[in-house]
């Protein structure tokens, strides 16, 4: 899947992901600073019908919301800030990545080694001013 969208289309491009990702627990989504990582992200948990605030998780580096209907939690997480693969292991990164929620993570290339081998990631990069590129990396 690749698609070039802008934001008026993030919801239809979350929705398209989401169903790429249908049987995965952790998506991955690289991407440099400013290009859309954690709208998409916010994109796809309201298409799950997520309901809580959903913020950056750059300072408190996991953010968990509710989905409505699920017993388990959807864990947003941001590894921009973390040093070392130590840090993100203290940090109960892997804990959530592990448990079989679903996880949204933002700059997984930090630490590539903690990714369980069903992830599916992803990559945004920036084609144009309010042009993004979404590409699911195989
Ligand atoms: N096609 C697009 N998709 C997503 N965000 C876009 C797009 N075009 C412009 N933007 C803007 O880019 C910024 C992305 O911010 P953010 O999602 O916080 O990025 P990141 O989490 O990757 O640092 C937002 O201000 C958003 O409005
Ligand atoms: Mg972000």
């Amino acid at each position: 899947m690749v698609v070039e969208f802008s934001l008026e289309k993030v919801n239809d491009v979350a929705k398209r992901l989401l169903a790429q990702a249908a049987g995965y627990q952790v998506l991955a989504l690289q991407g440099s600073m400013g290009v859309g990582k954690t709208t998409l992200i916010t994109a796809m948990c309201r298409e799950l019908g997520i309901t809580d605030t959903i913020s950056s998780p750059t300072f408190s580096i996991i953010n968990e919301y509710q989905k409505p209907g699920s017993s388990s939690a959807v864990y947003h997480i941001d590894l921009y800030r973390l040093q070392s693969k130590a840090e993100a292991v203290n940090a109960g990164v892997e804990d959530c990545l592990y448990n079989g929620g679903l996880s949204f993570v933002e700059w997984p290339e930090k630490f590539p080694e903690i990714f369980p081998p069903q992830t599916l990631h992803c990559k945004l990069t920036i084609v144009g001013e309010s042009l993004r590129r979404l590409e699911i990396i195989l």
